[in-house]
């Protein structure tokens, strides 16, 4: 968990400092466009297509991991980013207009298998336990992860392309992704895992039982 922190911690620095550089050294970049219409412009609208349907379809599932989290903490941690993944909705529209496009999606199967898995932590962990908290925030990290590298993928390939407003945009929704992580990495660490530690076998076989009588 810390290794991941660090990462996320240096992907941060490395484009903050990319998107700063860049947006200096130029003072009317914000109203400067290139007019490129080569093939990697349309990889970068390819890649807002992906993202703004990973984003919405996160804005849906964070609701159902709060409804199925254990602790109150993490309840709002993920509700919380579900209010930043609105955010992240409506800055991805806003990068399509920029780029002179209508925004549109495109099905993300990284995220679309992702969702499935947390999904399936939800359904293979007892309900109220603090396994299932410590399983939930590993599923949420591994979509953070996905959306920092596509972000910061999709940074560097807008500053090559001169749209230096879209960098910064999209750079504001990584730096709260980036903080998402790391405020997952500290609940973890802080109290769910070790709780989940002490947690018997007879907890999941009374979830267990209770689950078959329902059945
Ligand atoms: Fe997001
Ligand atoms: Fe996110």
């Amino acid at each position: 968990m810390a290794t991941t922190t660090k990462t996320s911690a240096t992907a941060s620095n490395r484009s903050n400092t990319a998107v700063a550089k860049t947006t200096g050294n130029k003072e009317n970049s914000a109203t400067e466009r290139s007019d490129s219409t080569g093939p990697l412009k349309k990889f970068f609208i390819d890649g807002l297509k992906d993202l703004l349907w990973a984003e919405e379809k996160l804005v849906e599932a964070l609701q159902k991991m709060e409804d199925s989290a254990t602790t109150t903490e993490l309840k709002d941690a993920f509700s919380d980013h579900q209010t930043q993944t609105q955010t992240h909705v409506k800055r991805l529209q806003r990068v399509f207009r920029m780029m002179g496009e209508e925004p549109s999606t495109k099905r993300c199967e990284a995220m679309a298998g992702l969702i499935k898995e947390a999904e399936h932590i939800i359904q293979s962990t007892p309900e109220g336990s603090m396994t299932r908290d410590a399983a939930l925030i590993i599923a949420a990290q591994k979509v953070e992860h996905y959306e920092i590298a596509s972000y910061g993928g999709l940074i560097q390939i807008a500053l090559t392309l001169d749209e230096d407003k879209a960098a910064y945009v999209l750079n504001k929704t990584i730096e709260e992704e980036e903080q998402t992580d790391e405020d997952l990495t500290y609940i973890a660490e802080s109290f769910i895992n070790f709780s989940a530690g002490e947690e018997d076998e007879a907890d999941s076989n009374e979830d267990e039982g209770a689950e078959n009588e329902e059945a």
